[in-house]
């Protein structure tokens, strides 16, 4: 390493970024991680994945104890909400997972530098601290994990108020009484349901024909849209905003659907519309670094952008911007980077949306298979069949499994239910080793589990269910 102080460099700690470096490091390689907030982790553990399911996780619990505790036998004589301890208890938890990130950058003695990273050249990272003191670092490679920022509306700036984006939507200070929602994907769905559960008049604007259009199956978009109205959240579909008014009072929305001009009015909305990569400051220009049409960091088949020993992963590259996606290439970059075959299944990334009934998603939806005119059998089984669910008192929801119908090799699943996040694994691994529905079908599942339903689900593609 004649002119480089290191091996590898990697911008951005989330879980793309922070991962890539541990994996680099475990491999040997004299790692740095630039970032440029205060503690380490991204978006995912400071202000998206992490504060928002710690949020779901208490105001499923406050809602459960409202709804449900009577029928359960409980009776607890007033239950009322405490906003300012649910709001400490997400700080601790991230606190805790942040601070454990850099625990592990000790732990596999990676290097930390806090400050703006910026690309001087191919094998040149300057990173500018919050005091403006500058400091080079000279590289044999880079790994570009800059995530991503939301989108924001031309006619809706962002003021952290009463137009809000999801950083501030896991943040408010009291419930607001009426909550606007735009976009009916992941965040609008989470955190419209987080304030319903608290107590807001919760609308969800969306100009598609269904919510969660975007790698859900249509059936899947049916159950939730029916069990988030059931808690209170009011739907407009194929409505699209066209101008907003924001007074200090409140906001007033503007837009279209099939009854013509429409308004809606709220306390606060939340732009929920979709995130774009996050390049600013990043001189990707000025390094030699190309763009796709879109916007997001051109990259080949290995990770590796237009210019050599520069690899970008995560939100800033095509794709789903998901955690977990970012986490597998960062894994497999810095295996490159360290001369081993790093491979990333683009084919079987999971996808899921953690309201209640959770909803997941792995390969291909029925809509898909018809596109491709794909020779499908589809096996289905719902959860009010299941033991455990019936138990529980969680049965809304189903379970599916896409086979094709020459080999049996399961090609998507889809699952509506309490922990679907956790019961799709099964079905991700089993297409990780191109599995067929009978694998699962012959699988011995736990009794009672809510898992038989998937079991159960890959009997049904075969016409064979056994409890239903
Ligand atoms: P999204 O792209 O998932 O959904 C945005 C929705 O807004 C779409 O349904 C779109 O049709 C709609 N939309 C766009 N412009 C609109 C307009 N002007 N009026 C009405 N509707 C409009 O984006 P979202 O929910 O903001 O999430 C951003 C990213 O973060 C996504 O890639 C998502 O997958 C990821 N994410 C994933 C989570 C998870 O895995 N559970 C949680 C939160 C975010």
């Amino acid at each position: 390493m004649p002119d480089f102080d290191y091996q590898l460099v990697v911008i951005g700690s989330g879980p793309g970024g922070y991962v890539a470096a541990i994996r680099a490091a475990q491999l040997g390689l004299k790692t740095v991680i630039v970032e440029k907030d205060k503690t380490l982790g991204g978006t995912c553990l400071n202000v998206g994945c992490i504060p928002s399911k710690a949020l779901l996780a208490s105001s499923e619990h406050f809602h459960f104890a409202r709804e449900q505790f009577a029928a359960h036998g409980i009776i607890v004589k007033e239950i009322t909400l405490d906003l300012v301890v649910m709001m400490k208890r997400k700080g601790e938890v991230v606190n805790k997972l942040t601070s454990g990130v850099a625990y592990l950058m000790k732990k596999n003695k990676i290097e930390v530098v806090k400050g703006f990273g910026r690309l001087v050249d191919g094998h040149t990272v300057e990173v500018t601290g919050g005091d403006g003191a500058k400091r080079t670092l000279r590289t044999q490679n880079i790994v570009l994990a800059t995530g991503s920022e939301p989108i924001e509306l031309p006619f809706l700036k962002f003021d952290g108020k009463r137009v809000i984006h999801s950083d501030h939507g896991i943040a408010l200070p009291e419930t607001p009484k009426r909550l606007l929602v735009i976009g009916a994907g992941a965040i609008g769905l989470e955190l419209g349901s987080v304030w319903a559960r608290l107590g807001s008049a919760v609308t969800i604007i969306e100009f598609l024909p269904r919510i969660a259009a975007i790698g859900f199956d249509p059936e899947t978009s049916k159950i939730l849209q029916r069990s988030l109205e059931k808690l209170g959240i009011k739907f407009e579909l194929n409505t699209k905003v066209t101008a907003a008014k924001v007074t200090g009072q409140g906001v007033e929305l503007q837009a279209t659907n099939a009854k013509g001009d429409v308004s809606y009015q709220a306390d606060i909305v939340l732009v929920a519309v979709g995130r774009k990569p996050f390049t600013t400051g990043l001189s990707l220009d000025q390094a030699g670094v190309k763009l796709t049409d879109k916007g997001r960091i051109a990259v080949d088949g290995h990770g590796q952008t237009s210019m050599p020993g520069v690899y970008a992963i995560g939100d800033v590259i095509d794709g789903p911007m998901l955690a977990h996606k970012a986490h597998e290439e960062g894994v497999a970059v810095a295996e490159r980077i360290a001369g081993k075959p790093g491979h990333v299944n683009y084919d079987v990334i999971p996808g899921v949306i953690y309201t209640a009934p959770e909803a997941a998603s792995v390969g291909i939806t029925e809509e898909q298979a018809k596109e491709r005119k794909l020779d499908v059998r589809i096996g289905k089984f719902v959860f009010t069949a299941n033991g455990r669910a019936i138990a529980s008192g969680t049965t809304e929801g189903f379970a599916k499994i896409i086979a094709d119908a020459k080999t049996d090799r399961v090609l998507g699943a889809h699952i509506v239910s309490a922990n679907a996040s956790e019961l799709i694994a099964e079905t991700v691994l089993l297409m990780e080793y191109s599995g067929s529905a009978e694998d699962l079908a012959r699988t011995i599942h736990a009794h009672p589990t809510m898992s038989e339903a998937v079991k159960e689900a890959a009997l049904a593609v075969d016409g064979r269910m056994l409890n239903a």
